[in-house]
């Protein structure tokens, strides 16, 4: 099969590092891809969110099967495009993407069907918004109800940290029309984490799970970010937890959808948060996570492919995954500044070396080839990662790669898995 991967981040490196593994696949290609990915795949540069591009590209290559990495374009319909030229893909419809797309659809959703999430409300008008936020107190969470690329949530800790927020949404200062209405909710306390699903849009294959580090600093300082590393498994979400969210959860959403007539074909991201009463779910994606997908696909020892095409096709009931036992864990590279402004084009230097510390892989997330140097292109941009029996050794290996690459101009957290760490005996 001619295989093409949509989107250039550390998630498609990863994804592309286990498609170019199977046994199925006689060509990958990946758009735009890096040049990391162009180590497994042909990268040809159409751009994510191109869709008469990506779908043309598809078509001159002659593409059996097409797997979409990132969720705006998810969201924007790129699924539909393909199918519509009659090319199979892994990745929700437009309408199933408002899983992610849109808070209040997935909030409605979960009220209609009992799953267990934030208490919330849906406003448009300021002054309603404002009187709501004063009964409820703080804390309290702002949402912009649209795609803002992961900006759009406001824990807010006062009352008028919210009510600036919502002025600032509704009247259309930030995030444009992806703040036109927000959802105002519940503050969730507990731990959060990640599992992840696949779904033909009537049966689901439970993946595993992950936890992400959202903030740019150690001990989960500083700005929100896309994530600075990640690890799995998650000693929270043990096998009794997992079952828990998936019954609790996830099945009720993907019957949910089946039942208003849009199935979910594709990979169901729940962010859950635990707590002692049990899992909340905090929102969907309809992709993998990133950097969630780059330790997933570490441990994964089954060939994905034909588990992605099922989601396509239906038949997910019959497969099982198999999973590695150790733990996997990645922890991101960004560029000095990220996730607010930074300087693009600096060199990286030593990858081959880190590359070849026993048990680490490394995925690129935003570099450039410029002849052989490497350059830097985006604000994350290198997921170290590591496997090995234990967390702690996960660990002591990745940063042993970390520090042996030369890079002066980016940083990284040093204490990803701090949880599972602390937690060991
Ligand atoms: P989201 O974009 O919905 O994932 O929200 C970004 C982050 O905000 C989440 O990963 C949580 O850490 C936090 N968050 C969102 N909603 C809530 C909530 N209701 N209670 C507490 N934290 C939340
Ligand atoms: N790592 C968070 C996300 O992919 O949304």
């Amino acid at each position: 099969m001619r295989i093409l991967v949509v989107g250039g981040g550390g998630r498609e490196h990863a994804l592309c590092w286990a498609i170019s593994a199977s046994p199925l696949c006689t060509k990958l290609y990946c758009a735009p891809g890096n040049a990391g990915i162009a180590q497994v795949a042909e990268c040809i540069k159409v751009g994510t969110e191109d869709i008469p591009g990506q779908v043309a590209l598809a078509q001159r290559l002659k593409i059996d099967f097409v797997v979409i990495g990132p969720d705006a374009p998810l969201v924007a319909g790129m699924a539909d495009g393909f199918t519509a030229a009659g090319i199979k893909v892994f990745g929700p419809s437009k309408k199933a993407a408002q899983l992610e797309g849109s808070k209040s659809f997935t909030k409605e959703l979960c009220r209609r069907h009992n799953i267990p999430t934030a208490a919330y409300e849906r406003f448009t008008d300021v002054a309603l918004a404002e009187a709501y936020i004063k009964a409820e107190g703080a804390p309290i969470v702002v949402k912009a109800d649209g795609l803002a690329a992961g900006k759009g949530v406001i824990v807010a800790e006062t009352v008028d940290q919210a009510l600036e927020a919502v002025r600032d949404m509704l009247s259309g200062n930030r995030f444009g029309a992806a703040g036109a209405a927000v959802v105002i909710e519940e503050f969730m306390e507990g731990e959060e984490v990640s599992l992840f699903a696949l779904s033909d849009g009537e049966h689901v294959l439970p993946l595993v799970g992950a936890q992400d580090h959202k903030r740019a600093f150690d001990g989960d300082k500083g700005p929100n970010t896309g994530g600075m590393g990640a690890y799995s498994p998650v000693p929270l979400l043990d096998a009794a937890m997992t079952e828990r969210a998936l019954r609790e959860i996830v099945l009720p959403t993907v019957r949910a959808m089946k039942a208003e007539g849009i199935p979910f074909k594709g990979v169901l991201y729940a962010g859950l948060m635990i707590d002692k009463n049990g899992p909340r779910l905090v929102e969907y994606n309809c992709r993998f996570g990133d950097p969630e997908c780059q330790v997933l696909m570490m441990r994964l020892k089954s060939d994905i492919v034909p588990a992605l095409m099922a989601c396509a096709d239906g038949g997910l009931k019959h497969f099982d995954l198999r999973w590695s036992d150790e733990t996997a864990l990645t922890v991101i590279l960004a560029t000095k500044g990220y996730p607010d402004a930074y300087q693009k084009g600096s060199e990286i230097k030593n990858l081959a070396a880190a590359g070849k510390v026993e048990g680490v892989e490394i995925f690129h997330a935003g570099t450039n080839a410029d002849g052989a140097r490497i350059l830097a292109n985006g604000g994350r941009v290198l997921n170290v990662s590591a496997m090995a029996p234990t967390v702690e050794e996960a660990r002591n290996r990745a940063y042993r790669a970390v520090d042996l690459i030369d890079w002066p101009e980016g940083f990284c957290r040093r204490d990803i898995a701090w949880r599972a760490v602390a937690r060991r005996p």
